[in-house]
């Protein structure tokens, strides 16, 4: 049996997730575990047309996909999530039709569950059939308690993969709606005083004419003074984070001086009292330019960054059909120390709805600055910080 194993570690051979995938390999020798390092070579994949479509040609041939990845940031790193646009874009999620599926994740159990169902539910938009996921710790190699468990894993894993599209139950994702509604926004009637306040908008937006450009034209124009809009689609950062784990000594990043990353997040993000992020659903979340901008704030280690700001989210597409984004975004705002102010998707049925709405979003997140209010915690930042604490404390 042949298994494609699709690998979203940047490090590409020195992958600690590659090295329980090894451990299948010499105890499995029966199966063919093929790596592709996609992650590592996300950018000849994007530029070069050939190799790209000799790796999904592999890919067809293979009997079973294996998603093998580290959890970054509630997801995938930024480069795997790019591997799977790439797909949708080229239209090639027939070379992963019906075929099994499963997943590996090493992480440290951060919110590997929400990584989990970004993988399965986008195994589902490709056709295939998901059998299920395995969430390594990243020492658990070390544990001869987890080497058996992994071993287990491995034996039922290929017994399913035996079993091919007979091993599956009905999809847990539905897919997603397409979005037809094209919104026209209006001037806002009455501008809202920002109070003062420094409002920085961080966005993707590659289409002027599509629907979320013009809701933060919409949502800019409501202000009496204008907020700062950082378009990522415009700007020079095109490095994913490398995982090189450089930064820990002194948050330093290994690409601070190769691209304007720094200067955007230290002198506009961390700078704002209130920050709006502003993207476009791509397969199960949103777009990986915005991704690698999550990604590359990791150089913060785990120091809280939104430090008591106000975030508000401008969405296009079916949020309301996809809770796993509506619960990341929120956890990593919380996280960080931020308090959601509101959010605002294009799902409503008129412009002059989502108008309304955005119009709202600008009045509250202005409001809830002036009150200083953090929402109290819940499970998610109360697990979350506790995860992190023994995470540290050894
Ligand atoms: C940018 C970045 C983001 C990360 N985000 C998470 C996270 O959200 N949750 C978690 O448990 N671990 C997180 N980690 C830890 C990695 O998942 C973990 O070290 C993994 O084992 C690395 O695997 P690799 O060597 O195959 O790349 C992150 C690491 C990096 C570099």
């Amino acid at each position: 049996m042949r298994i494609a194993v699709i690998s979203g570690s940047p490090k590409g051979r020195d992958s600690a997730t590659l090295r329980y995938v090894r451990f299948l390999q010499l105890n499995y020798p029966q199966a063919d575990f093929q790596v592709e390092h996609v992650a590592q070579q996300i950018g000849k994949l994007e530029k070069n047309k050939a190799f790209f479509d000799s790796l999904i040609d592999r890919i067809k041939e293979a009997d079973a996909v294996l998603w093998a990845t580290p959890v970054y940031y509630f997801v995938v790193p930024s480069q795997l999530k790019r591997f799977i646009e790439l797909v949708f874009e080229r239209n090639k999620s027939a070379a992963f039709r019906d075929k099994p599926a499963a997943s590996l994740t090493t992480s440290i159990h951060f919110f590997d569950h929400t990584a989990v169902r970004y993988l399965h539910a986008v195994s589902e938009d490709l056709g295939m059939h998901y059998s299920g996921s395995y969430t390594a710790e990243m020492n658990d190699l070390r544990r001869p308690r987890e080497k058996r468990r992994l071993l287990s894993f491995g034996k039922i894993m290929l017994a399913c993969f035996e079993k091919g599209s007979a091993a599956s139950y009905c999809r847990t994702y539905p897919p997603s709606p397409a979005m037809s509604f094209v919104y026209r926004p209006e001037e806002p009637g009455v501008k809202i005083d920002p109070a003062g306040k420094k409002i920085v908008i961080v966005a993707d937006l590659e289409n002027p004419s599509a629907n979320l450009a013009g809701m933060v034209k919409h949502f800019m124009v409501s202000f009496a003074e204008q907020p700062e809009l950082i378009n990522l689609a415009d700007k020079d950062i095109t490095l994913g984070c490398r995982g090189c784990l450089t930064c820990g000594a002194e948050n330093r990043c290994f690409y601070d001086k190769r691209d304007s990353f720094r200067e955007v997040f230290e002198g506009s993000v961390k700078k704002a009292d209130i920050l709006i992020i502003a993207g476009e659903i791509r397969d199960r979340f949103l777009s990986a330019r915005l991704k690698r901008f999550m990604d590359r704030s990791f150089y913060m280690n785990h120091v809280p960054y939104f430090g008591g700001k106000q975030v508000g989210l401008i969405i296009a597409g079916p949020l309301g059909h996809n809770a796993n984004i509506r619960d990341i975004l929120e956890s990593y705002i919380r996280l960080h120390d931020g308090n959601l102010s509101g959010t605002v998707t294009d799902e409503a049925s008129s412009s002059k709805d989502i108008d309304a709405l955005l119009d709202k979003l600008a009045a509250d997140t202005i409001f809830l600055s002036g009150e200083g209010y953090l929402a109290p915690p819940s499970f998610p930042l109360v697990g979350g910080r506790k995860v992190f604490r023994d995470f540290i404390a050894g």
